[in-house]
């Protein structure tokens, strides 16, 4: 037995439900959930910059799922998880682990750091998660971080003569570069020390020549790396496992998937804001890619979105406010790197890249996160149209030189003035506040079925037969 088969179908109100469409009208009855509507499988990706709230989504859906997958990235990731006064967070290991009884998957296209995953382990440990070989599980395609990608990372990023795109530091692009230039060392590769050792001796020795100006990994050994990195892929073997057939076979038995995004659109290698990116398809393109699940195995795709925007590092953002509104939406929102530590730079919500993700991804359903940011402000900016050497655009541009001209055309409503943390439904908020929100939705023609307002999961409001609910949320 794989998994226990869980989601929304088991709901024996749900199952006889007629549920409601994308825009909130009728859908004829076997169109609902799981079986019912056949959204069993269901990823949660960013729209923005990273950052949304991710980790507090998957939360919220974790137990709904028998098995949660993360694809893409690696522990540049940082996704903050909290409930009952506790506060988590998770960088490799999908957030689905903080539930206690799904199975987790590192996918294949994930790029591990052996070392900081067995960090991030024993950490959760300690905070008493059990991570047991039967709960957590990585694919043995997946692709090892090594020490000299973190080397090469930090030191191109800091180097005067190269483009500083503000990395994590973690070593994630050189280890995609590897991978794409198959030099890539990966967990399959590293079941017996002897024959990782050769491959490893070879993949450094040609690390070394090619970067000869970078004194740390000139002096880098052989030795050094196995003693850095070979007792924490021991400690991970056991959880090693064949990807693409654990998940057939979840699939066979019907059992349901989510899959959780990291990053987000506007950071994707193709479709982001290039050449200010991470190094893998963080977009709804990825999942198959990074997981092994054909197409026709994705049914439903969440979008997750601030209420304003931010971006950490470097690259063009619109609609960023630099002065005192900037100041105060970091305040407010604790804005800080839950990886780095870095300040978040933040701005209005930008429609007009909000509106791309949307048709990129092909989003389903909305969540607005982090909508009690904005509980002070008098009046809220959002963007509708972008000015480009004086001419209107609707359209995200593609290229650095044309966003880094945007001026944006800002819209505005009115605040609401009020504490919208302990409201419980949408009717509840603030008629401002909802109004705000349905500005949102018919600007990108996508419902809005989830409103955050507040870091606990307590403090999530669903909308009445939306997706969420119909996932089976409460
Ligand atoms: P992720 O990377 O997309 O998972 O997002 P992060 O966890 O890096 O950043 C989101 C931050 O906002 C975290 O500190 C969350 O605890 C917090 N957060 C999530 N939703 C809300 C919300 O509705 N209101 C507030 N004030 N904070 C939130
Ligand atoms: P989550 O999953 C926000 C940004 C970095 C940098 C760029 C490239 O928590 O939303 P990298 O280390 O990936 O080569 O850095 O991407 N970045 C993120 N920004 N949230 C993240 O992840 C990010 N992961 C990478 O700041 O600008
Ligand atoms: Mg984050």
């Amino acid at each position: 037995m794989l998994a226990k088969q869980r989601g929304c179908g088991q709901s024996q109100a749900l199952a006889l439900f007629v549920a409601s469409d994308k825009m909130g009208g009728l859908m004829p009855r076997g169109q609902g959930s799981c079986e019912v509507c056949k959204m069993r499988n269901v990823a949660v990706i960013g729209a923005q910059w990273g950052d949304e709230g991710k980790g507090k989504v998957v939360d919220v859906l974790a137990r709904h799922f028998g098995c949660v997958v993360r694809f893409q990235g690696g522990n540049n990731a940082g996704h903050s998880v909290q409930f009952g006064g506790r506060h988590f967070a998770l960088h490799l290991l999908p957030s689905g682990i903080l539930e206690g009884q799904n199975i987790n998957l590192i996918g294949n296209g994930v790029v591990v750091d052996p070392c900081a995953l067995v960090a991030e382990m024993t950490g959760l440990e300690q905070q008493g998660i059990s991570i047991s070989a039967d709960l957590f599980k990585i694919s043995d395609r997946a692709h090892l971080v090594m020490p000299y990608h973190r080397i090469l990372d930090q030191f191109r990023d800091t180097s005067p003569t190269q483009r500083k795109i503000g990395t994590t530091g973690k070593g994630i692009g050189p280890t995609y570069e590897w991978k794409a230039a198959r030099r890539g060392l990966r967990f399959c590769d590293a079941l017996a020390r002897s024959g990782f050792e050769q491959r490893l001796r070879i993949e450094l020795e040609q690390a070394q020549r090619v970067y000869s100006n970078v004194s740390e990994l000139t002096t880098l050994t052989v030795d050094d790396v196995m003693d850095q990195v070979w007792p924490a892929i021991e400690r991970l073997q056991p959880h090693v496992i064949d990807g693409v057939s654990f998940l057939y076979e979840l699939n066979q038995n019907k059992t349901s998937i989510l899959f959780e995004g990291a990053q987000a659109t506007l950071l994707d290698v193709d479709f982001g804001t290039y050449p200010y990116v991470t190094s893998s398809n963080s977009c709804a393109v990825g999942i198959t890619a990074g997981s092994g699940v054909p197409p026709r195995c994705i049914h439903g795709v969440i979008g997750i979105t601030k209420a304003y925007t931010t971006r950490v590092g470097e690259g063009p953002f619109p609609t960023e406010l630099t002065g005192s509104t900037g100041d105060a939406l970091r305040v407010r929102g604790h804005e800080y790197g839950t990886t780095t530590g870095r300040p978040r730079r933040c701005g209005w919500l930008d429609l007009v890249a909000l509106r791309y993700a949307c048709q990129l991804n092909g989003y389903d359903s909305l969540a607005v996160m982090k909508l009690d940011v904005l509980d002070e402000c008098d009046q809220i900016e959002f963007c509708v149209a972008y000015e480009i050497d004086g001419k209107t655009v609707t359209q995200f541009p593609a290229s650095l030189h044309h966003l880094q001209k945007v001026k944006p055309i800002y819209e505005s409503l009115p605040g609401w003035k009020t504490s919208t943390n302990t409201c419980k439904t949408l009717e509840g908020l603030p008629p401002a506040a909802q109004a705000y929100v349905q500005a949102v939705e018919s600007f990108v023609s996508c419902p809005v079925d989830l409103v955050s307002v507040g870091p606990d999961r307590s403090e999530t409001i669903t909308r009445e037969n939306g997706l969420f609910r119909r996932l089976g949320v409460s």
